[in-house]
């Protein structure tokens, strides 16, 4: 059942291409147009939304943070994330005009639930993103959109975090077009170059091995240091999420412009720090202080694990290990950069001698608060 593959993990970062074809399957008109069918929230709804509040745990919660660069850039609507664990107990400003967005692969997790039944019975207006039908999450809602990714065994989220971005992404467009759209000529692209993802992702996985290479040398590294800007720092947090819990390994992601007001202490001779490197196309600053953080904690004696984009030759210098992904846009980058840190953890756990699919001390949902 794990398909030829040695854990269920990897036979689940395999199927991303697939899983992502049938998040965005159905959903895309020819024109470019969104179809949300199973969001029961009227049109008058969504217009009237005046504030997004994002909830989730783990990995979900990453993705709300990527998404919430991309809503907030389309829609013009504030967007908050938030983990589901602390949002209720701060007493959070909710109406009628709040639209709270719960994100969960199982649909079971009780931190989540419970922060979205605080947020309805404040009358906000609730939508899932969950890959389990039927699951009490979304039963709970007024509205669900479902990432059909197929089942994910292993505890560690990989398929189910690329799903969840994307069906972010579809309900953040289809916001944008419903309100109508400041950024019409961009919101097309990113349709276009949603479709192309499933295509990148096969390109990518198919040129996987260095990452696996790297794992073998990285497997007794005391500590492994993230850092990311942008929609690179939830990357860089995932990854190091995914390194906690499979290898049992200090891990730690950062906003890369946090390091020098204090992380950057942490930088030793041969520290490992993993960098997620924008495209230098579109927004260059972020591709430039990025490059100038690299060369700030090489210089302190770090080890650099640069994932950056295919040509991408302005980190060449600050490498020690380069890791290519497709070209991609920055707001889509997370689809593309995520996945070496996947199959990074995945590997260091398993030439660690850990149980990759069954972790000790985790569930896969978590059904205590
Ligand atoms: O089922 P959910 O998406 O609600 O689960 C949330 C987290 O428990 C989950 O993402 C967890 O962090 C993963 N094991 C991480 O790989």
């Amino acid at each position: 059942e794990k398909g030829g593959y040695d854990y269920f993990m990897l036979k689940e970062i395999a199927e991303q291409p697939q899983a992502i074809a049938d998040t965005l399957l159905g959903r895309l008109k020819e024109n470019g147009e969104i179809v949300l069918d199973e969001v029961r929230l009227s049109d008058q709804d969504l217009r009237d939304a005046d504030k997004i509040f994002i909830v989730a745990c783990g990995t979900s919660y990453h993705a709300g943070m990527v998404a919430k660069y991309a809503i907030e850039h389309w829609t013009r609507i504030p967007c908050e994330v938030e983990l589901a664990s602390e949002f209720r107990y701060r007493d959070p400003v909710l109406d009628r005009s709040t639209l709270v967005v719960a994100i969960s692969q199982s649909g079971e997790t009780m931190d989540t639930l419970m922060a979205l039944r605080h947020a309805k019975e404040q009358k906000a207006r609730v939508l899932a993103i969950c890959n389990t039908n039927g699951s009490t999450i979304p039963r709970e809602s007024d509205a669900v959109l479902y990432t059909h990714g197929g089942p994910e065994v292993a505890v560690a989220s990989t398929k189910a975090f690329l799903t969840q971005v994307v069906a972010c992404y579809l309900i953040g467009l289809h916001l944008a077009q419903v309100r109508g759209i400041k950024y019409a000529d961009e919101v097309a692209a990113v349709v276009d170059q949603l479709q192309e993802m499933p295509d990148k992702l096969r390109e990518l996985l198919a040129g996987i091995e260095p990452v696996r290479e790297l794992a073998r040398e990285l497997k007794a590294a005391p500590t492994v240091l993230f850092i990311g800007r942008h929609v690179g720092f939830p990357v860089a947090l995932e990854g190091a999420l995914k390194l906690k819990e499979l290898a049992y390994m200090h891990a730690e992601g950062f906003a890369a412009g946090e390091l020098k007001h204090g992380p950057i202490s942490l930088i030793d001779q041969g520290t490992p720090v993993v960098c997620i490197v924008p495209s230098p196309a579109g927004r260059g600053m972020l591709h430039d202080k990025i490059v100038s953080n690299i060369q700030e904690i090489r210089a302190r004696g770090a080890r650099t694990i640069v994932i950056a984009e295919q040509g991408d030759e302005a980190v060449t210098p600050y490498a020690d290990h380069l890791i290519y992904v497709p070209r991609t846009p920055t707001l889509l980058a997370p689809l593309v950069t995520t996945v070496p840190l996947q199959v990074l953890a995945c590997e260091i756990a398993a030439a660690r001698g850990h149980d990759v699919d069954q972790p000790r001390n985790l569930a896969k949902s978590v059904t205590v608060e």
